[in-house]
């Protein structure tokens, strides 16, 4: 079983810095590699709103920058919602570097809440060749 309060500690950390003036909404996320390295992002907006990006996007981000390429389970929370499942979009970009069994913890202010798959956010997500 994992433990996954060094992701949600790193999740808060990021929600902080969330650059979020249009939509103040800030949100934070953190993955962790198979590598059991931790990346963390938050969500950058535009004034051209469809420009900005999530917490999610940000934190597999770093990842990529780092060279890890296995993400194993996420941490995500938002500072104005009781739990915050990730957008379709950061489903999908989840599912590029997870599996069906990548744990998503959605979290509060006190720590994780509840933890699902990524195999139920997204049932017969779209693959090539099964990946
Ligand atoms: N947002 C995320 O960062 N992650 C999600 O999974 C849901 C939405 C951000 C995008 C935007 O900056 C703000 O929340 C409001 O939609």
């Amino acid at each position: 079983m994992s433990d996954p309060k060094e992701l949600f500690d790193a999740a808060m950390t990021a929600m902080a810095k969330a650059y979020a003036p249009h939509s103040d909404f800030p949100v934070g996320a953190a993955v962790r590699a198979a590598s059991g390295a931790v990346y963390s992002g938050c969500n950058v907006e535009n004034a051209s709103y469809p420009e900005g990006w999530c917490a999610e996007t940000s934190a597999i981000a770093q990842m990529i920058l780092a060279g890890d390429r296995e993400i194993v389970e996420v941490a995500v929370i938002a500072e104005r919602m009781d739990l915050v499942p990730p957008c379709g979009g950061c489903r999908q970009r989840i599912k590029e570097f997870g599996t069906e069994a990548t744990l998503i913890h959605l979290c509060d202010d006190t720590g994780v809440v509840e933890t699902v798959t990524l195999g139920e956010l997204l049932p017969r997500g779209f693959g090539i060749d099964g990946r």
